[in-house]
């Protein structure tokens, strides 16, 4: 069964999170949860990730002791859930093709540092865009870069502003990050 690691981010409210460990748990997805990985104590992310029966690991150098971590606990695949920062690139090479992110936007436009939260749909509004939806794709050693695994589509509406195209978007994620998943389960 895979073992999954999710890395959640300091402000993110770990909605993410919640949809990958409740289709673990709940048999949509053959794999199990090991641990949700913080940056710190305070963020949203970590009572919900407790709330849900998981395991925490706040690192106390999260650059220095990612890898370790993840080694210890024989991770398969690597999600990143509302977490902002760069992977260190030990931690990516060793991970290549077995760490995934989330993105709230069709890359490989509306990507790339700085492009998070609401920026992304205010920039997909300002382009005028027809069509939004959620990319998941395989972390590499640039923001927003590696290889696309999964992505979902919806509408812009022409009256949409940022936070109603964002909250027709995150439903979306919740939904993709769970096939992205899958599929590369089945790969
Ligand atoms: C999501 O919009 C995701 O696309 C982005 O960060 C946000 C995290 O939201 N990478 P949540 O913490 O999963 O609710």
């Amino acid at each position: 069964m895979t073992r999954i690691a999710i890395i959640v981010g300091s402000k993110g409210r770990g909605s993410n999170m919640r949809a990958i460990v409740e289709a673990c748990q709940s048999g949509v997805l053959d794999a199990k949860i090991a641990c949700v990985i913080a940056p710190s104590e305070d963020a949203p992310a970590v009572e919900t990730a407790l709330s849900l029966g998981a395991e925490v690991v706040i690192p106390a150098d999260m650059d220095a002791d990612l890898l370790g971590i993840l080694q210890e606990r024989d991770i398969d695949l690597v999600c990143l859930a509302g977490f902002m920062r760069l992977i260190p690139v030990d931690v990516v090479r060793h991970f290549e093709r077995r760490m995934l992110n989330i993105h709230p936007a069709l890359l490989p436009k509306f990507g790339g540092k700085g492009m998070w939260g609401m920026k992304v749909h205010e920039a997909v509004i300002a382009a005028g865009e027809t069509e939004s939806g959620c990319t998941v794709h395989y972390v590499s050693e640039k923001y927003d870069e590696g290889a696309i695994l999964h992505q979902l589509r919806c509408p812009v509406k022409s009256d949409d502003m940022p936070e109603s195209l964002a909250s027709r978007v995150l439903e979306l994620e919740h939904r993709g990050y769970v096939e992205a998943i899958r599929k590369w389960t089945l790969r």
